[in-house]
This record gives C-alpha cells, sequence and structure tokens, in this order.
C-alpha cells in the first residue's frame, strides 16, 4: 500500500458511509486524519473506533465548517488534503418535493462544498500545497427522474471541479472530482438499481476510497469514475440523440429507479435527510 504518512486529511460526512470508509484507508496508509460530521454523536463513536480526531459539522455553515478546519489544524498540524464528501439523496417526485428539502439539498451539496473548497483552498494556496478531493455523482453528468433536485446539485459539484481544475494549480492546489455510480452505503437504501446496473454499476464505498487515495498518491486532476464503467456510460449517454438516450435509460432502469422506492427500507434514510429545519 502507498505510504500516505506526509498527509493530514479533512473528512466531511466521515461518521458513516464513503467518508468512514475514506477515514479507515487514510488511516491505514499512515496519514493524520479528522473526520466531521452533523451526525455529533455517530461522528464521536466513529473517531475513537477508528483512532482519528471527530467534530461535529455542518458544512453549509461558514462558522461551523471554520471551526471544523480549525480544530482539525490544531489537533493533528497543517492540513494537506479536504475530501468534501457531506451528502445527502432525497428521492422522488420533483413536484412533490418540499422546499425545504430542495434547499436543504443545495446547502449540503453545492454551498458546502463551495465553502470547503473556499476555506481549504485559501489555506493550501498560503502555503503553497494541498489537494481538494470534492464528491460528485454520476448523476453530476447524466440525469434521471426522481432526482432533479440531487442531479442540480451534483452537477453543480461536476462543473465547480472542472472550473477548479484549471485554476487552482496556479496556486499549488490540486483538485479532483469523485464519480461514484451506486455505492453500498445508507444513501441507496430502498433503492433497486434493476440487474445490469448490479452486475456492472454497484461499488463498496472501500472502491471510493481506494480511488480517493490513489488520486492524492499520484497528484490526480480531473475527474475520476468509480467504477469506471460510468465514464463510458456518462459520455455515451450525452452523445445519443435524445429518443435514443431515454431508450437506453429504460433498458439500464434508470427512467424510474429513484421513483420506484421500497419507502420501508428508506425511511430511517429519509427520516434523517429530509426533516423539518427546527429553526427558520
Ligand atoms: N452512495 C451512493 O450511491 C453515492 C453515489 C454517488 C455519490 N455519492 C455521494 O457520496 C457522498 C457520501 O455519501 P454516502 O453514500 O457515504 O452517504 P451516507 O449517508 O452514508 O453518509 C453521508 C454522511 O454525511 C453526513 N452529513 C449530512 N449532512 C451533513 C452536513 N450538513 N454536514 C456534515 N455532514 C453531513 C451524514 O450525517 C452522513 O454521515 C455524498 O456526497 C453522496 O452524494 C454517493
Amino acid at each position: 500500500m502507498t505510504s500516505l504518512s506526509r498527509h493530514t486529511v479533512a473528512i466531511t460526512g466521515g461518521a458513516r458511509g464513503i467518508g468512514r470508509s475514506t477515514a479507515q484507508a487514510f488511516l491505514a496508509a499512515g496519514a493524520r486524519v479528522a473526520i466531521g460530521d452533523i451526525d455529533a454523536d455517530l461522528v464521536a463513536a466513529t473517531a475513537e473506533e477508528l483512532g482519528c480526531a471527530g467534530f461535529a459539522l455542518d458544512v453549509a455553515d461558514v462558522d461551523s465548517f471554520t471551526a471544523f478546519l480549525d480544530d482539525a489544524e490544531e489537533a493533528l498540524g497543517p492540513l494537506t488534503v479536504l475530501v468534501n464528501n457531506a451528502g445527502i439523496m432525497p428521492t422522488g417526485s420533483f413536484l412533490d418535493e418540499p422546499l425545504h428539502v430542495a434547499e436543504r439539498q443545495l446547502g449540503i451539496n453545492v454551498t458546502g462544498v463551495v465553502i470547503g473548497s473556499k476555506l481549504a483552498g485559501n489555506r493550501f494556496a498560503t502555503r503553497g500545497a494541498g489537494h481538494l478531493v470534492n464528491i460528485a455523482s454520476v448523476a453530476g453528468v447524466i440525469a434521471s427522474p426522481g432526482l432533479a433536485t440531487y442531479c442540480a446539485s451534483k452537477h453543480a459539484v461536476a462543473g465547480l471541479g472542472e472550473a477548479l481544475r484549471q485554476e487552482l494549480p496556479a496556486r499549488g492546489v490540486a483538485v479532483t472530482t469523485i464519480l461514484p455510480g451506486f455505492v453500498r452505503t445508507e444513501l441507496i437504501a430502498g433503492l433497486s438499481p434493476g440487474r445490469i446496473v448490479e452486475r456492472i454499476g454497484v461499488v463498496e464505498p472501500e472502491q471510493i476510497a481506494d480511488a480517493i487515495l490513489d488520486a492524492v498518491a499520484t497528484g490526480h486532476v480531473g475527474a475520476r469514475f468509480v467504477p469506471r464503467a460510468g465514464a463510458a456510460t456518462a459520455r455515451l449517454m450525452n452523445v445519443l440523440p435524445v429518443r435514443m438516450r431515454d431508450g437506453l435509460s429504460r433498458r439500464l432502469g434508470g427512467h424510474d429507479v429513484m421513483l420506484r422506492t421500497d419507502e420501508t427500507a428508506r425511511a430511517a434514510y429519509r427520516a434523517r435527510t429530509e426533516r423539518e429545519p427546527s429553526v427558520r
């Protein structure tokens, strides 16, 4: 395994799922790691279990994000990597989606990544080195019904990453955008991607972690699809005429996978990601 012992890494949304696996992989490679998460109890438990620093964090709040980076640097030393991983994926009919759910998604998935990229990017630029890894999605380059606001948010992350890839190296900052397909975490609870996608397009969170570590170890900048088949599918979808694109989407099950959910299996995920804000 490549040693990443010179790295000090902050990971948002690190209490579970891809963020947790990424923290575990960086620790195994010798890096120092801080995780932040909106779920304060779970992030403390995960940090203790993995043996890393853990802090409560709301990525959509600039003061909270600043405090997270300050706390991480105070505990571990200057950061060299920020993984902007925190994100939520409410599914279902766009017209029935409550506005607060759309706002929450855009706040976490887009504003959170913009805030993190600015705050950490400035720290890295001051020191002349650092790596931003932003987690987008295949939904950042193609789109499906039942996922409109999420697709909008991930297209924003993909666009941000492509612009920063070109802009920030002059300031010493590398930028990688990771575009996962389906990953076996609670985020996809109650979804049935269909036989073909299940066979070639569903990966484990550890595979996303491996891609992130490889990008940091090799200084890879730009977009990286996991699994790699996602790149070919996305490229094909984007060059096909609309009618053929819709036909392929139907064959792959993408036309209704986000609308046809097992609500019992998805209830706990919905409860933690779509709750009404307590203060407006
Ligand atoms: N699982 C997939 O199929 C998949 C596919 C493509 C992209 N992604 C992206 O990967 C990232 C991680 O997803 P995951 O599958 O591990 O989901 P997950 O739900 O397992 O983990 C996400 C973590 O982010 C935390 N979080 C939510 N809001 C937050 C906030 N405001 N501030 C800080 N932390 C917050 C949650 O508490 C949770 O611990 C997300 O950006 C997601 O959109 C996931």
